[in-house]
């Protein structure tokens, strides 16, 4: 496995790839790998015959310096990690070597990016289209998984693929979770034991709305699970919403013929944690 920091080495390889007929799966993430990530990583191995992991943690997606200066980083880690699975080459390049010049463009996805994530950092899935645009023209993929714990992240790049005409597959990959529930995030790493151990009510709230639905009305469901977890005093609900998989426009009763997901965003002291629930 090798790891490459330019776009220029990165090209070479692809290059000759392309030449013998591999086809490529390519796995972006920024780093501190877990076990959600190597899912991702394990799944293109079964699909594709060459893999390709980028480590990069973007500044242009952070609406918030702290949360960047703060962002987990161990790249010997993380190749530790990769090593033991069928991962190819990683592409771990510089913010110079990604971004020599400001990126400018502005990209516009419509309603989709107008709620949740998209409200409550301004920028965020701009500075999300920027790097994996780049990353794509870099890699030229025929596959590239996402998971579904950033749900809204891959709506946004569903999108952006379309718009742009890449011809990418685009796979979704299922929420890995810890053996308590929590969804794993590279930010858990932040929390301390305390912090670690409230964590869990997020998920168990949402395993719980599901379970409890045909009790209440949508708008009632969302105040008992936003209540439920702001009782906890580690934790603070910035939004919990429930939309429609596709539009992801919320939705206003359960008899409404679409897919549902509920999708929340919490504050567990500096921490924010995402997590979503199928109903
Ligand atoms: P990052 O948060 O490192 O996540 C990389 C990929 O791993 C994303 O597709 C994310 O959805 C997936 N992932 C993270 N935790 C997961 C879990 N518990 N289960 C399943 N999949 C999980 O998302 C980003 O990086 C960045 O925005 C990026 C797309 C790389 C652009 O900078």
């Amino acid at each position: 496995m090798e790891v490459v920091r330019t776009i220029k080495d990165l090209s070479k390889i692809i290059d000759n790839q392309r030449v013998s007929g591999s086809k490529i799966g390519f796995v972006p993430t920024m780093g501190a790998l877990h076990q959600g990530h190597i899912s991702l990583v394990k799944r293109a191995g079964e699909e594709c015959s060459f893999v390709v992991v980028s480590i990069f943690v973007n500044p242009t997606q952070f609406n918030n310096k702290e949360d960047l200066e703060r962002y987990p980083r161990d790249l010997g880690a993380d190749v530790a990690l990769l090593e033991k699975t069928k991962c190819n080459l990683i592409f771990a390049p510089t913010a110079e070597e990604m971004y020599p010049e400001p990126d400018t463009r502005a990209f516009n996805f419509g309603d989709i990016e107008n709620v949740m994530e998209g409200v409550y950092r301004p920028g965020h899935f701009n500075g999300v289209a920027q790097i994996v645009s780049k990353l794509f023209d870099a890699v030229r993929p025929d596959n590239a998984y996402f998971g579904l714990k950033d749900f809204q992240q891959l709506a946004i790049i569903k999108k952006m693929v379309n718009m742009m005409n890449y011809p990418i597959t685009i796979v979704p990959c299922a929420i890995v979770r810890e053996a308590d529930g929590l969804a794993m995030s590279s930010r858990n790493k932040l929390l301390s034991k305390e912090q670690r151990e409230n964590a869990t009510v997020i998920s168990k709230t949402l395993f719980d709305a599901v379970k409890l639905k045909d009790n209440y009305d949508v708008e009632s469901l969302k105040k008992w699970v936003t209540e439920t977890i702001n009782n906890n005093p580690y934790l603070d609900t910035e939004y919990f919403e429930i939309v429609n998989d596709t539009t992801l426009q919320p939705i206003n009763n359960w008899d409404e013929k679409v897919n549902k997901i509920g999708c929340i965003a919490v504050h567990c002291g500096k921490v924010r944690l995402i997590d979503n629930v199928m109903f």
